[in-house]
């Protein structure tokens, strides 16, 4: 059993030190990056202990159909994926009651793996190879990628006893325990990385020479990987507010009226611009973590991809200071239940391309069937669904995910995607291509994350 500390003067006095420290250097932030963002290390990993699995719906690929034609059955759906991202799992390392006697868990996507525990892992797996099989890229088997995602959960790493023990002694209410999954933009289901990992050797050199297959297999269509991931791949990236000081948030009005406005292109260039207001949501309104140089960060934005459709489901949640009108209106009680941030956050979906519901408003009535409707281009047309705090830029309010990522693996940026429309029509949200060489995942192709660059910097 770990002991824990009280709480300190000196303690609190060390935590607003390094706070002052981090803001000064940071202000506030809309995404996790730079100098603000802190990854996942060893110390956190092995008190967080393995990935939990993304849970996933093994039926709802046979319903691809139905979720095309009903935005109803498609929205209930993703509240249920959402859901089960969010279930709450227990961490590693035991620890005493928190203040207010909340239990040590953390929300299943925040165990998930970021790029530094992928490096770990894959450098854990091939040093664990012969040499023959390293040369001969022999795949890794699924007991190998195992035992190396199990040796980097129990790895504490460089640090020290002192160290171990300091870390957990920050661990004092939910804030801090939520703040042991750190800040990075993405990070994966334990089934997107063994599948990674295993098909490794595949991502090397595909994506240099951009190899197309124009007639791809029915079970594959992602050359530069081997197969296609798994039903339980799932990957999220996050968008974080700096929280210390009072530090405030920028409200975005996502109502039909404004809707209308942003995808006609008379708001912004038909991006989300600045928002429209300031926030200063607590730690009860907002999903909140303490890192442990003491800085605070919210929760503004969630995307979250899952594989449990070939072309995968589309999701992306946004906090709102009017969770329950328009795309908070229908949150089920699956979300409500899990506590009080979780009730701040609107949502929308897009499980294919083309919108194939008849019905505008979705079969919805109030603000949510009106916001649906301001979205709705007409049977047939491009599906719609974007997120107010991660899509930046001109046209980025138009989008609808899917578009964007089938491009994922070649030399197209977001940012000409959005702007050539000759090329790419409707902000890029129909559908171009056959074969998506990285199965719609960018991360395998250009940085940031980059995977691919870390399998050949390790296999050299
Ligand atoms: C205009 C292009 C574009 C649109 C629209 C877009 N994305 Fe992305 N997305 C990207 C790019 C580029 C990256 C990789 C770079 C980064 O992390 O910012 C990415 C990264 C991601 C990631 C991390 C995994 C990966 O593929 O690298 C997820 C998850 C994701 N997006 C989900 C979504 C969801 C959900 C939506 C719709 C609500 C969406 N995206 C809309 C371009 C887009």
């Amino acid at each position: 059993m770990v002991r824990r500390f009280a709480v300190t003067p000196g303690l609190v006095s060390a935590l607003l030190a390094a706070a002052l420290v981090a803001c000064s250097s940071g202000g506030e932030t809309r995404e996790g990056t730079g100098r603000d963002s802190q990854e996942i290390r060893p110390m956190e990993r092995k008190i967080v202990g393995l990935g939990a699995p993304y849970e996933a719906d093994r039926g709802l690929a046979g319903r691809t159909s139905e979720l095309a034609a009903s935005q109803k059955a498609r929205r209930e759906a993703a509240w249920q994926a959402v859901a089960r991202v969010l279930r709450p799992v227990a961490i590693a390392e035991k620890l005493e009651k928190l203040d207010g006697g909340a239990a040590a868990q953390l929300p299943a996507f925040r165990t998930w793996y970021g790029k530094d525990d992928f490096t770990r892992a894959f450098d854990g797996a091939l040093k664990a190879m012969s040499p023959e099989d390293k040369a001969a890229r022999r795949p890794l088997r699924d007991d190998e990628v195992t035992a190396a995602l199990t040796a980097n959960a129990a790895s504490r790493g460089e640090a020290s006893d002192d160290d171990y023990a300091e870390r957990l002694r920050l661990l004092i209410d939910a804030p801090a325990v939520d703040g042991l999954g750190a800040n990075q933009r993405v990070t994966y289901s334990p089934g997107t990385v063994t599948h990674l990992m295993k098909n490794y050797a595949h991502t090397q050199g595909c994506l240099s020479a951009r190899t197309d297959d124009p007639a791809p297999s029915p079970t594959s269509f992602a050359p530069c990987l081997g197969e296609e991931f798994p039903v339980d791949a799932a990957v999220v990236k996050t968008s974080w507010n700096r929280a210390d000081f009072n530090g405030k948030l920028r409200t975005h009005d996502t109502s039909a009226e404004t809707l209308a406005k942003r995808r006609s292109g008379e708001l912004d260039d038909g991006g989300w611009g600045n928002g429209q207001g300031e926030a200063s949501p607590g730690t009860s309104d907002v999903y909140t973590i303490r890192l442990s140089d003491g800085a605070s960060f919210r929760l503004t934005g969630m995307h979250l991809m899952t594989k449990e459709l070939r072309e995968w489901l589309w999701i992306t949640v946004w906090w709102s200071a009017e969770p329950n009108t328009d795309f908070g209106a229908d949150r089920p009680e699956s979300i409500t239940k899990l506590g009080g941030p979780w009730s701040h956050y609107k949502m929308c979906v897009v499980t294919s391309y083309e919108e194939h519901d008849m019905d505008p408003r979705g079969g919805f009535e109030g603000s949510l069937g009106d916001a649906l409707a301001a979205a709705h281009g007409g049977k047939g047309a491009p599906t719609w669904c974007s997120n107010p705090y991660i899509e930046k830029g001109a046209h980025n309010a138009q989008t609808n995910c899917v578009g964007c990522h089938q491009h994922a693996g070649t030399e197209q940026r977001s940012e000409t995607i959005l702007a050539d429309e000759t090329k790419f029509p409707l902000s890029g949200r129909t559908k171009l291509r056959q074969s998506f060489l990285t199965d719609y995942l960018w991360s395998v192709g250009p940085s940031p994350e980059h995977l691919s660059h870390v399998i050949e910097q390790q296999l050299q």
